[in-house]
């Protein structure tokens, strides 16, 4: 429902909270503890040690009393679930694609579409890249390719659609590898580590468009999709009195398939998939699910899992929803800059995140300012951020070095319909407090690096 009114109507939820879960508040002295002895890694942590999880929107959502209520419905049939099928017309309904792989979450879905579709020396261009989604490419025996606007590496850089693809990057990279070494476009929406940044609709036409023209496919990261449906309402001219499935459906059409973390937009704890319109590709994915996942009508998920998943699909959808989550960002990102703290601009969708290279301007970024901070935070009140810089980027498979993304970024990620606005306020106040005495934290040295997504298991110590 969109009310025209003159006056601001505020974003309040449209839920009320009727089951809680008690949180421990902690001392100074034994958070001090608890990080030094997590190698100032906030993965490492216990979270009955956390006061306020911001560590990540992933799988962290409070699910509806609806969900929960299907939960009771699972069919845990070993093959075709009565839930598989609920799963597969809520995705086919509000995503639109033919055919769909279930999988235990987003990373079983990735591994399966790099395997399917790249050859060993493929390049597979992206907008900026995620963690896992690079590996798998890069396991796949691919190399992937960064073809994101200039703006998404710019924290300051208002522009509302940091998230698009730069055409002309894209097309240089077609003539320079040719089509056939390009097995398809990897697109994220509301890109994550461009510090949760959405593409415009005139971009995903654009870009499917040229993709067409070459044969090259392109292939959806719809993770957050449904908050970069909100941005296009919200943001784009024309699309102010679509609903917010007209959308996601047209998102959609101009894609070959996708692959979705379920454990963000669709508000639950576990779950994911990979859909596609081609049916030889996805009878090569339904082969591989069965090897690494499990059956094609389970993947790796329970059927009460598949019933929580297509319900949360139905409310994730609803605009009154979506408006309450992201504007529980916006209001926190919104207190931060009132306080002239660095943040990205514009806030994104699912996170506020801070620019620790303006934080911290005395660390270098081989002390790891980003790692340092978000142990700081915790320090401060028990707040659980987490590193999204030069830890996160690992490093050039090729020379061994780290990668130095020019984002050095805490991300404070919001679970949906978990925290209250005086929650917000408690973690506005701690970022206050570590930002006065900024100029005395010192940066962290690593003293264990495991060889994958070295970010989850790194341990530091205090230079
Ligand atoms: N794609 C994006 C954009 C993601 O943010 C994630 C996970 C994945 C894929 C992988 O999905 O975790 O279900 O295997 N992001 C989490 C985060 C881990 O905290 O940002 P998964």
């Amino acid at each position: 429902m969109t009310m025209r009114t003159t006056r601001k109507r505020s974003w309040a939820e449209p839920f009320k909270i009727k089951v809680v879960e008690p949180i421990k508040m902690t001392t100074r002295e034994h958070r001090q503890r608890c990080i030094e002895e997590a190698g100032f890694n906030t993965f490492l942590l216990r979270s009955e040690d956390v006061y306020i999880d911001l560590l990540t929107d992933s799988g962290t959502s409070a699910m509806s009393d609806n969900q929960w209520a299907g939960m009771m419905l699972g069919d845990e049939a070993y093959a075709g679930s009565k839930n598989f099928y609920n799963l597969y017309d809520a995705v086919h309904k509000h995503y639109g694609y033919e055919y769909l792989v279930p999988t235990h979450q987003g990373r079983g879905a990735e591994h399966i579409l790099s395997q399917i579709m790249i050859r060993s020396g493929d390049v597979v261009p992206g907008n900026m890249y995620f963690t896992t989604t690079k590996l798998h490419q890069e396991l796949a025996g691919g190399r992937f390719l960064d073809v994101i606007v200039d703006e998404a590496h710019d924290p300051e850089n208002e522009s509302p659609f940091k998230g698009n693809i730069d055409l002309g990057k894209l097309q240089r990279c077609i003539d320079e590898y040719g089509a056939e070494r390009i097995p398809y476009v990897s697109f994220e929406g509301n890109v994550n580590m461009a510090g949760g940044q959405p593409v415009s609709m005139q971009n995903f036409r654009d870009v499917y468009a040229l993709c067409q023209k070459h044969g090259i496919r392109v292939m959806l990261d719809a993770t957050r999709m449904v908050e970069n449906a909100y941005f296009i309402k919200t943001r784009e001219p024309g699309y102010e009195d679509k609903t917010i499935p007209e959308i996601l459906r047209e998102i959609c059409s101009y894609s070959d398939g996708a692959t979705m973390s379920a454990k963000k937009d669709h508000l639950v704890n576990i779950g994911g998939w990979l859909a596609l319109n081609d049916r030889e590709l996805f009878e090569q994915a339904q082969n591989m699910v069965v090897v690494y996942e499990g059956l094609h009508t389970y993947g790796g998920m329970a059927g009460r899992d598949m019933e929580a998943v297509a319900r949360g699909i139905v409310e994730a959808v609803q605009y009154d929803h979506i408006r309450a989550r992201i504007g529980q960002v916006e209001y926190l990102g919104q207190r931060l800059i009132d306080e002239s703290i660095p943040i990205v601009r514009p806030v994104g969708s699912h996170a506020v995140f801070l620019d620790a290279k303006r934080f911290l301007p005395h660390l270098p970024q081989d002390e790891f300012p980003a790692q340092t901070l978000a142990a700081e935070l915790y320090v401060e009140s028990g707040v659980r951020a987490m590193e999204r810089g030069i830890v996160s980027a690992g490093r050039n498979p090729e020379t061994g070095d780290h990668n130095r993304p020019a984002l050095e970024l805490v991300r404070l990620t919001l679970p949906r319909r978990v925290y209250t606005q005086a929650h917000m306020d408690v973690t506005a106040e701690t970022i206050l407090e570590v930002w006065d005495r900024r100029a005395q934290i010192t940066g962290l040295e690593m003293v264990f690096e495991p060889k994958y997504l070295r970010f989850f298991q790194a341990r530091f110590v205090r230079k």
